[in-house]
């Protein structure tokens, strides 16, 4: 994991308990938010009792596939943009272990991104530029893009921004990484602008072919990735028609952020 930051093993017949319990080998685990139901009301019940699994399926709690206009769909659309998981929480993640249980027959691939490599490969001068700027993260930036996810001010203050530096030392390969996503809104003390034009160019250059890795997916397929050094995104496929049923744990960050040094 610290040397390639995405690992696949293929073939694991998990439920959601070992799942769980796999997962908890690594850290503490992130509990999933409530959902909210398709007319804005209160809660929806969850398709999964547990609540350290994220659902990462285009389900209801029913099992049927998802109304056009259930505001679950428009959350969820916010995976097809470049992110890394929970990089709008303070204490943000370390691994996302994200499991196949019903995979459709065409599309919704996930891409992998090395920020490492996009790091080293960035001009020297950018380098020097991003030196102690941090960045201020919103999971609410990144549900106003895509699907145009509206929420509650409950919502709002439930989960509030974050902020991290945009280079950081990854632990584990001692390498630095870019600490970018689509939860990224801005640059703190530089213009609105002029911080979410950098975000963007970051996040174009970090995500070239050349630094990702395209997971086709097979049913019971586990895959592990490094949210410190990694971006990833879900591919489209046909949400309307097809089931999707991929089952998620993620690992708390509990160490000390460190700046690149
Ligand atoms: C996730 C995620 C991508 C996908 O589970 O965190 O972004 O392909 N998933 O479902
Ligand atoms: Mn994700």
């Amino acid at each position: 994991m610290d040397q390639y930051a995405v690992t696949v093993l293929p073939d694991q017949r998990l439920d959601d308990e070992k799942q769980i319990a796999f997962a908890g080998l690594y850290g503490p685990l992130e509990v999933a938010p409530p959902v909210r139901s398709q007319d804005g009301g209160p809660a929806a019940s969850r398709r999964i009792r547990h609540r350290e699994i994220f659902d990462v399926s285009n389900l209801d709690e029913q099992g049927n596939i998802l109304d056009l206009s259930d505001q679950r769909r428009a959350y969820s659309q916010g995976n097809q943009l470049w992110h890394t998981d929970s990089s709008f929480r303070q204490k943000s993640a370390t691994w996302s272990m994200l499991h196949a249980r019903i995979i459709p027959p065409d599309g919704g691939d996930t891409d992998f991104a090395d920020t490492r490599a996009a790091y080293d490969a960035l001009p020297e001068a950018t380098k020097l530029k991003l030196e102690g700027l941090i960045a201020e993260h919103s999971i609410w930036h990144s549900r106003a893009q895509l699907g145009g996810y509206t929420p509650t001010e409950e919502e709002r203050k439930a989960r509030p921004p974050a902020r991290h530096p945009v280079v950081r030392r990854h632990p584990g390969s001692g390498r630095n990484a870019l600490y970018i996503a689509s939860h990224a809104s801005h640059i703190i003390g530089w213009s609105v602008e002029e911080g979410r034009a950098l975000l963007e160019e970051l996040l174009a250059f970090a995500t070239q072919p050349r630094f990702v890795y395209t997971h086709k997916w097979r049913p019971s397929d586990l895959v592990i990735w490094d949210n410190r050094c990694t971006l990833h995104r879900a591919t489209p496929f046909e949400s309307r028609a097809q089931i999707r049923d991929m089952r998620r744990t993620t690992v708390i960050d509990t160490r000390v952020e460190t700046m690149a040094s």
